[in-house]
């Protein structure tokens, strides 16, 4: 027969063990898309698996620095939103985990050819195409032309009305400058971001910030995605949406787990999670007009049309690889940004 002592230890024991198992069950989950959706993404999973989950939201480029910089010992578990770009660089780095997710059969071809070009180290989440907004009543009121191509902004008139994010921090506008140069080749392409940066009043961090200070009327075009600038007009600020006359480029907003992350199995039930039909129609109700990958989740009719926009032919595979982006960023910080303004 057991003691008292003796059960008490294998009660205490016991205790012990499932205190030890609650605890195991959490998330360090790196967000890059917009602090509302990534919010509502950490508690729907908490409340979908009992999962506690520890949520930060920073750019793509800052947080594919942070991983990178975290790779001896990494800090986060899960990956999700953000251009793809940097999920690409960090793919080929080794920076993040190859997984085959039971979940692919029912995403959209795209989403799965961003997978296949990355070895299956990341996958693509939700698409957009990049435009620009801007708030239509300061532009009366500033007498200002209506914009509707990428070369009217670099009017003269425009000087000091347009906001976009540096490429280095964010992925919207690594997407802009990656788009330029495809869209008008590498010399007229950094042409134009030159000719841009004589107008640009301030480069933000986050890529949606330009847009939202639009929205408060406290800038007048934020160079952005154009569901950035749905989200703005649908909450009733004076934002029109532009998709530019040249065409443009367009973004696979992607998710990828980080090697070697400490809670490996909660990150893959993540992953499997937030590519079900339920997880992607979480945007609707913050916004987020982004088409999503599961070609059984909802996309709003306000999102942007991208079958009606001219998009170019985005090479991901070329501008998220780690030389490329490295490269572009470097030629930007020595050719563009140093320019007096
Ligand atoms: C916004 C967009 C996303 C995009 C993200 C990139 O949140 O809605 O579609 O992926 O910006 O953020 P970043 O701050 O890196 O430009």
């Amino acid at each position: 027969m057991k003691s008292i002592k003796a059960m008490i230890c294998t009660s205490a024991l016991a205790m012990a063990a499932s205190v030890g198992a609650a605890h195991a069950d959490k998330l360090t989950f790196y967000c890059s898309a917009q602090e509302d959706w990534c919010q509502l993404m950490a508690r729907s999973f908490e409340d979908a698996t009992g999962i506690d989950v520890n949520m930060t939201r920073k750019s793509s480029g800052e947080t594919f620095a942070q991983v990178k910089a975290e790779a001896s010992n990494p800090k986060g578990d899960v990956w999700w939103g953000g251009t793809g770009d940097p999920h690409l660089q960090a793919a080929e780095e080794g920076l993040t985990e190859e997984y085959m997710s039971p979940m692919r059969e029912q995403l959209h071809a795209w989403a799965i050819s961003q997978a296949e070009s990355a070895g299956n180290r990341t996958i693509g989440i939700y698409s957009g195409a990049l435009g620009y907004g801007y708030n239509t009543e300061l532009l009366a009121s500033n007498n200002l032309p209506e914009p509707s191509c990428w070369n009217d902004l670099l009017k003269p008139e425009f000087k000091g009305h347009v906001q976009m994010a540096n490429p280095n921090s964010s992925g919207t506008a690594y997407t802009t400058l990656a788009s330029m140069v495809q869209l008008f080749g590498e010399d007229e392409g950094f042409e134009f971001m030159k000719g841009l940066h004589a107008n640009i009043n301030q480069y933000t961090k986050s890529g949606s910030a330009p847009i939202k200070a639009a929205g408060r009327g406290e800038n007048t075009i934020g160079i952005v995605f154009m569901h950035d600038a749905v989200k703005q007009a649908v909450s009733g600020f004076p934002v029109k949406v532009v998709a530019p006359c040249e065409g443009t480029g367009y973004e696979i907003g992607s998710m990828s787990i980080i090697a070697g992350a400490r809670n490996m199995d909660e990150a893959k039930k993540f992953y499997d999670w937030a590519l079900t039909p339920e997880a992607q129609n979480l945007a609707l109700q913050v916004n987020a007009f982004q088409v999503p990958s599961n070609v059984n989740a909802q996309t709003s009719d306000k999102a942007p049309d991208m079958s009606t926009i001219k998009l170019i032919d985005y090479d991901f595979a070329k501008y998220g690889s780690s030389d490329e982006r490295k490269r572009l960023l470097k030629k930007w910080d020595d050719e563009v940004s140093t320019l007096p303004q």
